[in-house]
Parts: structure tokens; C-alpha cells; sequence
């Protein structure tokens, strides 16, 4: 039913293409000698094969010569929409068109070359184009919710807006391509979220290669996961960065331990949503180690109050759920499961990867206040330009080694614990993950002994 109203609506929409098909429109009769490759690979895809939709339905039909081919018009989530509605629908709900925004609400993005990170859609642009370009937020001014500047920043760019080809490519837009792990791996790979080889090297992953890379196999496939039933609406709850929105509760815990805060506590918490996180330990010394990791990343400042980086990247770019969504996501996340695995297996399952957030935040948190007592004691000097210090997001721009060490925890070392749990992949949670989070933790408390020590034997002369 579904497909017929699409090509009923695809006929209404389209009627012109279509009726010039059956003699192979002008796009396609000089296009198979000017890219051939791309006439081939359309006419195979079920567009073409099944519909008959001509070029035009994406590209428009100014463009008819030679040499008027910079009046044919790129397409944008819009052009699909046309006809994929509900899939477009889901799509700007979720995370992945969030990815350009996300990307550039980076304090270090902003001092990365063009060429590295913007230009030509390689590095940080090549794998965050799949977001929407043109969202306002926080570093244009607006503190409410996220809005639109109705195309201006995409009209900047003449290629690269159209989202949807991350995993349906141009020009077959195929759904078998999009159902298979590897259409995931250009992105989710490597340094600090290395999903595909956390997978490849799990039993899910290494049955889904041994049974011929079935998308509907014994063991489930990222999108069996993620994109359960085609929803393309993407998100976890926790996120990439191990993030949630601590509780009202978890924030007037804290005063207990730290009673000379509790000024400041109690205002943060009138900020908060109330609630419990499903299956996650509500200890307090979680949750203050918790917020050095977020005062690092200047997400709070030093009076643990929300900054303009806790609206542009939390709360507009979504890094972190609060208690109503994460739990909604994570009991869908175990019905999947569930087809395939008892309820206490998984339940037990998702206790102990939680926890693994717990124990790893608890090493990092010594080596965060180690180097924060080194800018209070005025062993390290603020950078000029520089909102906080230490800062984390600064990444590799940090302009001490101590620091380097901070970054890499939170982006690699920290990272791979978790993900590699979640992904049952022993391997990378403990000897890519909470193994060198160990070992940077004891070089930089060591490197902060000597430099306090060399410190004071200056002061001393
Ligand atoms: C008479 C030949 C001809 C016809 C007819 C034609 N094109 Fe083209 N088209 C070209 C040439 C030549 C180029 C440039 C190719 C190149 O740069 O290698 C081009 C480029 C394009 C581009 C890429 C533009 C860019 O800036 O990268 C698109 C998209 C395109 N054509 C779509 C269409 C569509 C849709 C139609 C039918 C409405 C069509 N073409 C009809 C010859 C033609
Ligand atoms: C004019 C209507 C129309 C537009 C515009 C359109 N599509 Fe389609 N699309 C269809 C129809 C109809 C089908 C179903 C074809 C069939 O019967 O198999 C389809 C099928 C698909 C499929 C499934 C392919 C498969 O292998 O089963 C994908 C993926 C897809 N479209 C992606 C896109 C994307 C991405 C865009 C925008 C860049 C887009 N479509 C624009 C009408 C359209
Ligand atoms: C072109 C690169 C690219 C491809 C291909 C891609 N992703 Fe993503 N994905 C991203 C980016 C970038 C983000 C982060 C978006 C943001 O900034 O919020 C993301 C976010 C996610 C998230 C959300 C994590 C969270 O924060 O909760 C999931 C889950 C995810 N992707 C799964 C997938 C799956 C499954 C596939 C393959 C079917 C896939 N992605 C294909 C780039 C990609
Ligand atoms: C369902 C939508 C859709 C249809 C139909 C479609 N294209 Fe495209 N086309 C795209 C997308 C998406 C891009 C990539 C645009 C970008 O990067 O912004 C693209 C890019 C192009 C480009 C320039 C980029 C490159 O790889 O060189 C050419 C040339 C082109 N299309 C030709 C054609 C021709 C010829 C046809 C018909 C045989 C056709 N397109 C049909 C969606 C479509
Ligand atoms: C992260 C990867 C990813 C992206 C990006 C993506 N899709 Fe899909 N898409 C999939 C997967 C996986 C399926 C197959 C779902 C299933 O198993 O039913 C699919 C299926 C489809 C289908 C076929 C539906 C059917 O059952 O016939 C259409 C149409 C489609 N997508 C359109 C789009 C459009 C439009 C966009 C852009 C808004 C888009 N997709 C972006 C992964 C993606
Ligand atoms: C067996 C189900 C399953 C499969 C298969 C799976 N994931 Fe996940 N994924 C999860 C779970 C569970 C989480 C953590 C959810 C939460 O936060 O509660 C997660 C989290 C994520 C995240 C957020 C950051 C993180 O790693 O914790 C991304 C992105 C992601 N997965 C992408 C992928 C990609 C890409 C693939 C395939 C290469 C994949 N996943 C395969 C279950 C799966
Ligand atoms: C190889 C592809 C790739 C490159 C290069 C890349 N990213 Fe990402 N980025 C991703 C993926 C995939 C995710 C989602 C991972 C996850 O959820 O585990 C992501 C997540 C993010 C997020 C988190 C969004 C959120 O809300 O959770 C930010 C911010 C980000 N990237 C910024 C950048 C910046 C800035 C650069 C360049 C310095 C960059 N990325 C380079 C693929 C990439
Ligand atoms: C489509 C079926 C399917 C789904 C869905 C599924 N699994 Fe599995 N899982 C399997 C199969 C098959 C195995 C291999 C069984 C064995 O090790 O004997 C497996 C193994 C495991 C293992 C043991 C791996 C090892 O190295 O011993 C864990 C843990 C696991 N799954 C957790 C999960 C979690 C958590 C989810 C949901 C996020 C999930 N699975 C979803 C089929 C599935």
C-alpha cells in the first residue's frame, strides 16, 4: 500500500518525467555519453526500474545543454520529501541531522585549516555532512529552542546537502546498501567511536559475516539496533560521549558530600528535570565525579552553572538525554534484544555496561582535578582567547602534554570502554579502552607532581 501511494503520489508530482520515459528522456540520452556510470547505476535502481522516474525528479529541468549545466539544481531532504515523507520525518527527528550543527558547535572546529576540516567535504565535513546545514543556535545568539535560517547556509554550498546519500549513495539510493553494517563504517569507525570494528570483532558481528552478510540473520546487524522497523529517527541513550542530564535528585544528593556547595547546588538543580535513570546507579560520587568532566569541557563553569556551551551542545545539539527519553530509548533498545535473548540476560547486560561508565569515570575524574589544581595554583596559565581552563574541547590544541593526555582519555580511551561494552566487544573495552585509560591517569598524575614540584623549587630561588 505504502509503495503504490508513493508512486501515485510519485505520477501527480512527476507526470511530465514519466511520460517521456518510455523514449529515454533528453537527460539520460546525453547523459549516457557525457557519465555514463551514472545513468547505469540510476536505471538499476528501483527509481528507475520499478517507478520510472527520470532525473528531473531530483535535479529539475533548467539544465538541457552542454553548457548550461550550473542551472541543474542539487537536491536537499526537501526533493525527497516530496515522496518519502514519513522517512524524512523520522530523520529530522533523530541525531544524525543534527551532525552539522554538532560539528560546528566545536570551539577547536573553528581553528581547524578549511582544507582539514570544512572544505571538500573530507575530515570533520565529510562525515558530518549528512546533517542539516542552516541551524541556529546558541553561537548565533539564540538561546530557545533551535531554529532555521531558511536555506542561507546551504545555498553556500553547491554539493553536499542532500543527507540521505550517506547510506542510500548516489545514484542507485538502494535499500539493500543501507541495511548492511558496512554503509555505517566510512563513519562510525576508528579513533573515538570505532562501532564497525567493535561489531566486526563481536559475536553479532562475526555470525552476521560467517552467515554471508545477511540483514535478517541469527545475529542482529547495527540497523536491527538502530533503525529497528526503518524508523530513521537515530538515537541512543546515552549518546556518544556517555552523557545524561543529572537529575534534581542527583544534583541535592550532592550537598550531603559537598555541604559548603550548596548554594550553587541547589540553583543548578532548579534547573534540572526530576526523575531516575533506568538500570543507572544514582551514587553521588558518580555523579561529582560526573560534573568535573563536565566543568572540563566548560559544559558548567566553575560555580557548576550551565553555560552557553551547556545550550549550544546538550541542550540544542542533544548530547545528552534527560531521564523520560533515555529511559523511553533504552527500553526500546532491550525489546530488541529481547527477540533474541531472555529479559534478565539483558537487563543483567545493560547493568554492568552502565557500570562501566561509573568505573571509568571515577579514574578520570582524578587526573581531571589533578590538572584543574594545576591552573588554580597558577602552574598552568589560561591560553589567551580562552573561555576555560583546562578545556577539552580545545582537543589537540591544547598547548600542554598534561592536557594532550586529558583529551585523548575523553575522546579515545574513555570512549572505547564504554562503546566496546555496549558492543560486547572485549576486546576494545579492555585493552583499547579501560587499560591505557589507566595507564594516561598515572602519567599525568605523575606529570602534575612534577610540575608542581619543579613550581615550587622555582618560587623557592
Ligand atoms: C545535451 C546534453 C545534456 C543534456 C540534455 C542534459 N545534460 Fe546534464 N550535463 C551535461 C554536461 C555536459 C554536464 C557537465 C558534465 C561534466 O562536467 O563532466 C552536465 C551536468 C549535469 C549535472 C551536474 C551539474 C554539476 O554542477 O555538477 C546534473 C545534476 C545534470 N547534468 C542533470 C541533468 C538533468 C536532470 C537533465 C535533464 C533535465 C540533463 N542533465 C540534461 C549535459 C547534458
Ligand atoms: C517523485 C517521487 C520521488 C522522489 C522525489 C524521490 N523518490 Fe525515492 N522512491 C520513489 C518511489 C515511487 C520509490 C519506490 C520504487 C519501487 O516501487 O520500488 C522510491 C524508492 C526509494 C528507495 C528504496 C529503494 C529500494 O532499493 O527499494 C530509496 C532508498 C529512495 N527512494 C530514496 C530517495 C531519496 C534519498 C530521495 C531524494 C534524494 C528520493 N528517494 C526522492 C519516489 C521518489
Ligand atoms: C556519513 C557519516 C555517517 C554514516 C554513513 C552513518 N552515521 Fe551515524 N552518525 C554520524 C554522525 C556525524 C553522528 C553524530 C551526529 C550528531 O552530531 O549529533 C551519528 C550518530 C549516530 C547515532 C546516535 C548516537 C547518539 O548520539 O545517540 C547512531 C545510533 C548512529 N549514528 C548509527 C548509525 C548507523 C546504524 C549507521 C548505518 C546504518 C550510521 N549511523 C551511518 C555519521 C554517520
Ligand atoms: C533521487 C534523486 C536523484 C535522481 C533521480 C538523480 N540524481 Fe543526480 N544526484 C543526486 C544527489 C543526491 C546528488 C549529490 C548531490 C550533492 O552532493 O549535493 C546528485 C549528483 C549528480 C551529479 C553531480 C555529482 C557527481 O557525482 O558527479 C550528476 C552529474 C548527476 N547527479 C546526474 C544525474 C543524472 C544524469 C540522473 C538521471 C540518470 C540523475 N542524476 C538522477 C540525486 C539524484
Ligand atoms: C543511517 C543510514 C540511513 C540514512 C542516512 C537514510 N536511510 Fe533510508 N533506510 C536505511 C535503512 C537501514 C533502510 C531499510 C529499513 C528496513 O529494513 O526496513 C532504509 C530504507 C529506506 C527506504 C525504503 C523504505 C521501504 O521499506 O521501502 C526509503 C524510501 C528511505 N530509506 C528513504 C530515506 C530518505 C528519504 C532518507 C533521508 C531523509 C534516508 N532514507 C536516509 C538507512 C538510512
Ligand atoms: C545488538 C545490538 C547492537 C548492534 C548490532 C549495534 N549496536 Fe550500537 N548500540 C547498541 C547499544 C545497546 C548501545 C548503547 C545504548 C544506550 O546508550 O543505552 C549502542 C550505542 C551506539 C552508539 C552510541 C555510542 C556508543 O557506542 O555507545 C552508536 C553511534 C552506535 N551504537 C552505532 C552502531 C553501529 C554503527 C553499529 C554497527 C557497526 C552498531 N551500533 C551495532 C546496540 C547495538
Ligand atoms: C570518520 C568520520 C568522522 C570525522 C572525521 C569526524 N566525526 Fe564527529 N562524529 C562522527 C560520528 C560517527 C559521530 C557519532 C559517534 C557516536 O555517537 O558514537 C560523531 C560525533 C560527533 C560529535 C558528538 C555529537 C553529539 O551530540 O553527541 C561532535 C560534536 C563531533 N562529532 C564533532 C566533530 C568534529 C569537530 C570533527 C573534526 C575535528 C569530527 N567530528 C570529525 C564521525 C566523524
Ligand atoms: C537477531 C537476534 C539477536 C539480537 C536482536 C541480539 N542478539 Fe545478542 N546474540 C545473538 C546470537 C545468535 C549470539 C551468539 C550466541 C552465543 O554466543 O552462543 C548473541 C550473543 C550475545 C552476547 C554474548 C557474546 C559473547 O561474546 O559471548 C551478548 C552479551 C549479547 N548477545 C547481547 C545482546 C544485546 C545486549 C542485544 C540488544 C542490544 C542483543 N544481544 C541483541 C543474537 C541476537
Amino acid at each position: 500500500m505504502r509503495i503504490l501511494r508513493r508512486f501515485i503520489i510519485g505520477i501527480v508530482i512527476t507526470a511530465l518525467p514519466i511520460l517521456s520515459w518510455a523514449a529515454k528522456s533528453e537527460c539520460v540520452q546525453c547523459h549516457e555519453k557525457v557519465t555514463p556510470g551514472i545513468v547505469k547505476q540510476y536505471m538499476e535502481g528501483a527509481m528507475a526500474k520499478n517507478a520510472h522516474l527520470d532525473c528531473s525528479i531530483c535535479h529539475g529541468a533548467d539544465h538541457k545543454s552542454m553548457t548550461d549545466y550550473k542551472m541543474a539544481k542539487m537536491p536537499t531532504t526537501e526533493t525527497c520529501k516530496t515522496c518519502h515523507q514519513e522517512k524524512v520525518e523520522q530523520y529530522k527527528k533523530g541525531k544524525h541531522n543534527l551532525a552539522w550543527f554538532g560539528m560546528k558547535s566545536q570551539v577547536a572546529w573553528h581553528s581547524i585549516p578549511a582544507s582539514i576540516g570544512k572544505d571538500g567535504y573530507r575530515g570533520c565535513s565529510g562525515c558530518h555532512k549528512m546533517g542539516e546545514k542552516g541551524l541556529v543556535g546558541a553561537a548565533q545568539g539564540n538561546m530557545g529552542a533551535i531554529s532555521h535560517d531558511g536555506g542561507k547556509e546551504a545555498s553556500e554550498y553547491r554539493y553536499g546537502n542532500a543527507q540521505c546519500d550517506a547510506c542510500h549513495t548516489r545514484h542507485s539510493f538502494s535499500k539493500k546498501e543501507a541495511q548492511d553494517p558496512r554503509a555505517c563504517s566510512n563513519c562510525h569507525m576508528g579513533f573515538d567511536h570505532p562501532q564497525y570494528e567493535m561489531y566486526t570483532s563481536s559475536k553479532h558481528g562475526i555470525i552476521w559475516g560467517i552467515d554471508g552478510n545477511k540483514s535478517d540473520g541469527r545475529a542482529p546487524t547495527c540497523q536491527k539496533c538502530h533503525i529497528s522497523n526503518g524508523d530513521h529517527e537515530v538515537v541512543t541513550s546515552w549518546g556518544f560521549l556517555g552523557l545524561r542530564i543529572p537529575t534534581k535528585e542527583n544534583v541535592l544528593a550532592l550537598i550531603k558530600v559537598a555541604p559548603s556547595l550548596e548554594k550553587q547546588l541547589t540553583s543548578l538543580a532548579a534547573a534540572l528535570p526530576s526523575g531516575h535513570y533506568v538500570d543507572v546507579d544514582d551514587d553521588p560520587e558518580w555523579t561529582f565525579n560526573r560534573a568535573l568532566i563536565l566543568q572540563a569541557a566548560g559544559v558548567i563553569d566553575a560555580n557548576l552553572q550551565p553555560t552557553k556551551r551547556f545550550v549550544e551542545i546538550v541542550a540544542q545539539g542533544r548530547a545528552a538525554r534527560g531521564p523520560d527519553e533515555f529511559n523511553t530509548l533504552r527500553a526500546k533498545m532491550k525489546k530488541t534484544c529481547n527477540e533474541c535473548h531472555s529479559k534478565d540476560y539483558v537487563n543483567d547486560f545493560f547493568k554492568a555496561s552502565d557500570t562501566t561508565i561509573k568505573e571509568v569515570d571515577a579514574v578520570y575524574a582524578k587526573a581531571i582535578a589533578a590538572v584543574q589544581g594545576l591552573y588554580k595554583d597558577g602552574i598552568l596559565a589560561k591560553p589567551k582567547g580562552w573561555e576555560y581552563g583546562p578545556d577539552l574541547l580545545q582537543y589537540y590544541y591544547t598547548k600542554s602534554g598534561i592536557e594532550q593526555d586529558l583529551y585523548l582519555i575523553m575522546l579515545e580511551h574513555r570512549q572505547r570502554t564504554f562503546q566496546g561494552a555496549f558492543h560486547v566487544s572485549n576486546d576494545y573495552m579492555h585493552w583499547y579502552g579501560w587499560a591505557p585509560t589507566n595507564e594516561t591517569v598515572t602519567r599525568i598524575l605523575e606529570e602534575a607532581k612534577r610540575m608542581r614540584e619543579e613550581f615550587e623549587a622555582k618560587q623557592k630561588k
